[in-house]
């Protein structure tokens, strides 16, 4: 059962495509106040968990620290961090009373789940309009159920999508990307994709090509698709400020920026230097963006990343205004030490919040402040894409996954989880992430495996794509600077081969399962507890995920172990894919165990009375070869499988086995 409680003027974010009519009276969990912004607190009993929030730090169980929907670009994804890239209201308290709560508010919200007091959860913001959601259920899972059916059905990515990516900020020439797709498959390590990171373009500017480099586009995205390879640009939230510039030319003239308070176009700088951004919220604008996608799909792109649309900024000529005045005081002052205001005052200039204060959205007419809504940029420069897709190429699913979300943006596209770095630490994070994003109706998801920043080794490689072959998004991707990360580049080449080759060998498994979730808006990947609400041991579990409906996952993700422990809710085959293409099975007690796995093995485990689909491996998405089908696991499980054509947005019909 869902209720709604409507406060002051909610902006109409467009997160719920349900209608739910609004009761009266006050909510049957906590106590709501409104005299100061709006505040809800609930009393917490000891034993009680916390799920949700979807793309945020910590635990799957959210208890014990503070967590601000505030969309920011920060490449630091440490412990001590409140804000990442998306804005996910969702919660459930589940434990002595159950519920779950959905608070439908674009602006900056707190969420202090027993950071202040141990026993009480408080969920506040500074201006009491929003949306109040109370779903009631049985338990955790039927209460995301009822949610992802209010949010409405996930976004569906072409089957290619699940194939293997390589990525590299840094890839600029048409040589660096032949020179990959040979590494690939020169030594015969699947791979699907190849991603351009943001120097392709010409000096950053959004839908053009380095025309030096790519002086016929068209011929380059053909080659490539001859060698089964997609090419998928990225697009940057900011249009380079440049005259002659089609994007920028028009932009301007049919005032579709982003405007300051005297009516002026808003300058932010991001790669391209200084830039204005599309006024997302605008439906005209983003009809006028998404168009632009044309461009690039009418040379045979399938598939883009929507990139810098927390939105990011790296200086604003305000702020370098306001960074002069401090530094003609400071060198006047004729410091000896600088001490720690010049840093801070230096790297004040990206992400301020002062700069969000300063610009403005035309919405129905009216002039609506951006911090007020800062959480819906990136939502709407995806639903921009999404549906401007539906116009370009009507019928044909696009692959397109964005960095920054709020709920509803996952009916448009995915996300990956951004700049995480290659620490053995941020495996864990990555995969305590996918449950809650999963609550949220993101399914396709994935962390830049390896590792984003910092340098990446071979070991953390191999543990952290045995991870990846089980996320919708299997993507490799490192930052300029860094050590090279494909997966050519290191010794025994086999073992990369090997494990991202079981990723192929499964792919009929996790499309189907995929493909469930998203068309009955389900989970792909759930907590232990959501399947064992019962079982004490499985409601502390949190570095172990139910996949489906029949597969348990427990990657190793620490340095130099050979194998990892694990909790058994229930007596499962232990599945290991062996490095000389055997699988091994094991069946398993109910309880702990602790189990051993080799750098070049990928486990996983079938749950009891199961079984799942695996094929011989494969290259690439396209020759899969559905009659090598063979089922592991228990003999007498029935698995049924759901396939169709992969490309079509009307799920063809499914042919089932
Ligand atoms: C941002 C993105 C990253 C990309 C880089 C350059 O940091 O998150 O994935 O490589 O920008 O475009």
């Amino acid at each position: 059962m869902i209720q709604k409680y409507v406060f002051g003027h909610p902006f109409e974010t467009e997160a719920v495509v349900e209608k739910v009519s609004p009761c009266g009276g006050s909510p049957a969990y906590g106590e709501i106040t409104l005299n100061d912004g709006f505040r809800f607190t609930y009393k917490m009993e000891a034993d009680d968990i916390v799920y949700g929030l979807g793309e945020a730090n910590r635990g799957i169980n959210k208890r014990g620290y503070l967590y601000i929907s505030n969309c920011t670009d920060d490449p630091n994804h440490t412990e001590n961090k409140y804000s990442l890239y998306g804005a996910h209201n969702f919660v459930i308290v589940f434990g002595k009373e159950t519920f779950g709560l959905f608070l439908d508010y674009p602006g900056t919200m707190e969420f202090d789940i027993g950071y202040t007091r141990q026993d009480e959860l408080v969920i506040r913001c500074e201006n009491a309009d929003l949306d109040f959601y109370v779903i009631e259920g049985e338990t955790p899972y039927e209460i995301v159920k009822q949610f992802r059916k209010l949010i409405g059905t996930s976004y569906i990515p072409p089957k290619f999508a699940f194939g293997f990516g390589q990525s590299r900020w840094g890839y600029k020439t048409a040589e660096d990307f032949r020179n990959v797709v040979k590494g690939y498959r020169e030594n015969h390590i699947p791979m699907d994709m190849l991603y351009m990171d943001i120097d392709y373009m010409d000096h950053y500017k959004d839908f053009t090509v380095n025309p030096e480099e790519f002086p016929d586009f068209k011929a380059f995205v053909e080659e490539m698709k001859e060698q089964r390879i997609h090419l998928i640009p990225i697009i940057d939230a900011g249009v380079k400020i440049e005259d002659g510039y089609e994007i920028y030319e028009e932009g301007k003239e049919k005032g579709y920026f982003c405007k300051r308070e005297d009516g002026s176009d808003f300058v932010s700088e991001v790669w391209p230097g200084w830039t204005h951004f599309p006024d997302m919220l605008n439906p005209e604008a983003r009809d006028w963006f998404g168009g632009k996608y044309e461009t690039l799909i009418s040379q045979g792109i399938d598939g883009f990343w929507n990139d810098m649309n927390e939105p990011a900024m790296f200086s604003t000529p305000e702020g370098v205004a306001r960074l002069k005045e401090y530094l003609k005081d400071f060198l006047a002052e004729e410091k000896e030490a600088p001490g720690f205001r010049l840093g801070d005052e230096v790297r004040a200039l990206a992400n301020n919040a002062e700069d969000y204060k300063n610009f403005y959205h035309k919405v129905n007419g009216e002039s609506v402040r951006h911090d007020k809504v800062h959480n819906l940029f990136g939502f709407n420069m995806t639903r921009a894409a999404g549906e401007a897709f539906r116009k370009i190429a009507p019928g044909k699913r696009i692959l397109m996954f964005s960095r920054s979300s709020y709920i509803g943006m996952h009916r448009y596209g995915g996300i990956w989880m951004g700049d995480n770095h290659s620490w053995w630490s941020h495996i864990l994070l990555n995969l305590k992430m996918l449950p809650s994003l999963n609550m949220c109706g993101f399914l396709y998801t994935g962390a830049d495996l390896g590792g984003f920043n910092s340098n990446v080794t071979r070991d953390l490689l191999l543990r952290w794509l045995a991870l990846g072959v089980f996320t919708p998004l299997m993507r490799d991707h490192a930052a300029l600077g860094t050590r090279d990360q494909e997966c050519y580049r290191f010794e025994h080449v086999e073992d990369f081969r090997h494990v991202i080759g079981v990723r192929y060998r499964l792919i009929p498994y996790l499309y189907s399962e995929y493909m469930k979730a998203a068309l009955g808006n389900d989970m792909l990947f759930r907590p232990l507890s959501f399947d064992f609400p019962e079982d004490s041991m499985a409601l502390q579990v949190e570095d172990q995920l139910l996949l489906g409906n029949e597969v348990m996952i427990a990657p190793v993700y620490t340095q130099n172990a050979k194998g990892r422990y694990v909790y058994l809710p229930e007596e499962m085959k232990f599945v290991k894919f062996m490095p000389d293409g055997s699988i091994y099975q094991e069946t398993l007690e109910k309880g702990h165990h602790f189990v051993e796995i080799a750098l070049n093995e990928v486990p996983l485990f079938i749950r009891k009375g199961k079984n799942i689909p695996v094929v011989e491996q494969a290259e690439c998405v396209e020759d899969i070869q559905m009659d090598t089908m063979k089922t592991i696991g228990y003999e007498d499980g029935a698995y049924e499988l759901y396939d169709d054509d992969g490309v079509s947005t009307e799920a063809s019909l499914p042919q089932r086995s």
